[in-house]
């Protein structure tokens, strides 16, 4: 990656008050790892300020895994971006495909969020990727297209916004996609960026995700404009994640 690579953990929705415990090994690893990268966790809404806490001090970034579109109000069981922030929270992963999938998030509604964040000063991580069936279809390019245009806010910068390509048949799976796959499909999206945003698009951080681990990581984080990695399963335990991110 010309970009200085983000590997970053998705704990989605799993963990406990115990599970800091392998945050604590994560922080306590930091310090084997290259200074050249940036590392973050996002584990669950309820851990968020105990993970800010555990991480203080260290390099270790702590991020939210969605946030609601609004500031505030009578919108029961959600979190605000602001919410966020408050506990510590530096990023937040948004339009993830679960998210997209499990409760209907559109491309239209990633990209208001996307404002909400960027508006209480959180950088934001928009997720796109294809379906099994629109890659048979030979689809995976113009939905990732698609889904590019309309998540991304008009506003985008490279320090803020960071993109995480993710095929949903490769999340949770065991399965990835070839590295021409990878390689053809964050070159296109390197291409929109460019195209819509400038030197801020070269600059934009491309990440991969779909069932990286540690036996993968090396030859996936080694292909261009992969400028780091969305880990979920392989975020749990920080063995796992430190040795994905010692392969830089
Ligand atoms: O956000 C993370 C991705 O959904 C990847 O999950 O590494 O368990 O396949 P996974």
């Amino acid at each position: 990656s010309l970009l200085r690579p983000l590997v970053a953990g998705n704990w989605k929705m799993n963990g406990t008050g115990q599970s800091l415990e392998q945050l604590a090994a994560i922080v306590a690893g930091l310090d084997a790892l290259p200074a050249s990268i940036d590392l973050l966790i996002c584990p669950p809404a309820t851990l968020i300020e105990r993970a800010s806490r555990t991480a203080h001090g260290s390099r270790l970034l702590i991020g939210g895994q969605n946030c609601h579109e609004k500031s505030d109000g009578a919108y029961t069981g959600e979190i605000s971006a602001a919410m966020l922030g408050d506990c510590g929270a530096s990023h937040v992963i948004l339009g993830h495909s679960e998210r997209r999938t499990l409760y209907a998030e559109t491309s239209d509604l990633v990209c208001a969020k996307a404002d909400a964040a960027l508006g209480k000063g959180l950088v934001t991580i928009i997720c796109i990727g294809e379906t099994e069936t629109e890659r048979r279809a030979g689809e995976a390019l113009s939905i990732v297209e698609q889904q590019l245009a309309a998540s991304v806010p008009a506003g985008a910068r490279a320090a803020t916004v960071v993109i995480a390509y993710e095929p949903v048949w490769a999340i949770g799976t065991g399965l990835t996609p070839t590295a021409a796959e990878v390689a053809e499909v964050h070159a296109h999206i390197r291409a929109l960026l460019v195209a819509r945003y400038g030197s801020e698009g070269q600059a934009m951080r491309i990440l991969y995700g779909g069932s990286v681990k540690a036996a993968n990581a090396r030859e996936l984080l080694a292909i261009d404009h992969v400028d780091g990695a969305l880990i979920g399963g392989a975020s749990l335990k920080a063995s796992d994640f430190l040795a994905i991110a010692s392969v830089y």
